[in-house]
């Protein structure tokens, strides 16, 4: 740190002046001037280094086992997991889109709305808890829940008993687990492969390394109210969120009181992934920052900054596998 470096060297100094000829007052006072000058400047200082170490770039695609992650993309894609065969995962989390679906509430398997909005998956192995209320701390026990739930997919052991009638899927399996297909190998197989959904090339990572051209005027200004204002407080790391649990409403109701706490979710790709919040109840970006400057911070911010800082959340908008994401289509998913 420059700060304290630089208060270092004063101390040094100082006390060389001491121990010099008799001590004299205005050599004292010089002294004094100068550190108040540094302890004044310090705060400022790492207010500005704070804010910048508040995020950091994503880090580079995980390395999984190539044979699990490919059985893991099939799998993916495969209608036979759920009990009626007309749902995979990718029915509600998009891949050629943003990861998610375009509506509030998605429906499952048995046709019932599921309880949250469906979240994407795209970043998600960077959360540190998963679901909206961060209820697994492994990526693998919630995607064992998603393939197991009834009512979303098809229940347990279905999906394993299917493959296991389908003589390639067999063989698959066999080689990899050295085993019959069963929920614990199709899920393990489903984590290598959500594992490798992470975006590149967003703006805002450039930037951090360093290209100071990659954010526009106007989405500079945006990061600059969203750190001053206080949005980095939650929405920070890697993924701008998906590392803190939080109180939702805290100076004022955030839509219904419950929950009272959430994983603080990610903002990576946030500009491609409405509507906005655990029921789905926003649609427009600018919306959910009025509303969480109100509900999180007790700010009525402007309209001047909300446009500004979604012009900056567009900025953390990425690429998977070459293609920038983009909103999924109203009616995607059944
Ligand atoms: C009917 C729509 C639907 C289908 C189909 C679906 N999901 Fe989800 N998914 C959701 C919803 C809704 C959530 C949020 C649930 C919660 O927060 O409790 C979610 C959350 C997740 C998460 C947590 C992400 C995070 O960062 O917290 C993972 C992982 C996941 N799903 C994997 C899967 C897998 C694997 C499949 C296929 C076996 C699947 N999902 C099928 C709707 C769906
Ligand atoms: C005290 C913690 C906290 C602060 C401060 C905070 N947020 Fe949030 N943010 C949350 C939580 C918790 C949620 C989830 C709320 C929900 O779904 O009901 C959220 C959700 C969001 C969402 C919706 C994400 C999605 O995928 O649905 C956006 C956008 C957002 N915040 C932006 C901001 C901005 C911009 C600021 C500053 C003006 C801010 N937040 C300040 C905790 C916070």
């Amino acid at each position: 740190m420059p700060g304290h470096s630089g208060t270092a060297r004063v101390l040094t100094s100082f006390r060389a002046c001491l121990a010099g000829s008799p001590a004299t007052w205005t050599c004292a006072l010089i002294f004094c001037a100068v550190l108040v000058r540094i302890c004044v400047a310090q705060p400022q200082a790492s207010a500005g280094q704070g804010s910048q170490a508040a995020f950091s770039p994503l880090p580079a695609r995980p390395h999984g086992d190539p044979a699990k992650i490919a059985l893991g993309r099939m799998l993916f894609f495969d209608r036979r997991i759920s009990r009626s065969q007309k749902l995979s995962c990718a029915s509600c989390h998009d891949l050629d889109t943003n990861g998610a679906s375009a509506a509030a509430m998605d429906r499952g398997d048995s046709g019932r709305a599921t309880a949250w909005n469906t979240p994407t998956l795209f970043n998600s192995v960077h959360n540190f808890r998963f679901g909206w209320k961060g209820s697994t701390r492994s990526l693998r026990a919630f995607t064992l829940q998603a393939l197991t739930t009834d009512h979303l997919m098809g229940g347990k052991d279905l999906a394993a008993r299917r493959f296991a009638a389908d003589p390639d899927m067999l063989r698959r399996f066999r080689k990899l687990y050295g085993s019959l297909p069963s929920d614990g190998a199709v899920a393990d197989a489903l984590t290598a492969f959500i594992g490798t959904l992470v975006t590149v090339d967003a703006p805002f990572d450039r930037w951090l390394g360093g290209d100071r051209t990659a954010l526009s005027p106007r989405q500079q200004r945006g990061l600059n109210r969203f750190n001053v204002l206080g949005c980095a407080s939650c929405h920070q790391g890697a993924n701008l969120g998906g590392n803190i649990f939080q109180r939702r409403g805290i100076f004022h109701p955030l839509g219904k009181p419950d929950p009272r706490y959430l994983r603080v979710p990610s903002l990576r790709n946030v500009a491609v992934t409405p509507p906005y919040f655990h029921d789905g109840s926003v649609a427009s970006l600018p919306e959910a920052v009025r509303q969480m400057g109100r509900a999180q911070l007790d700010l009525a911010i402007s309209d001047r900054d909300a446009a500004d800082i979604a012009a900056f959340l567009t900025a953390l908008t990425g690429r998977y596998e070459g293609t920038r994401l983009r909103r999924a289509a109203p009616g995607h998913a059944r």
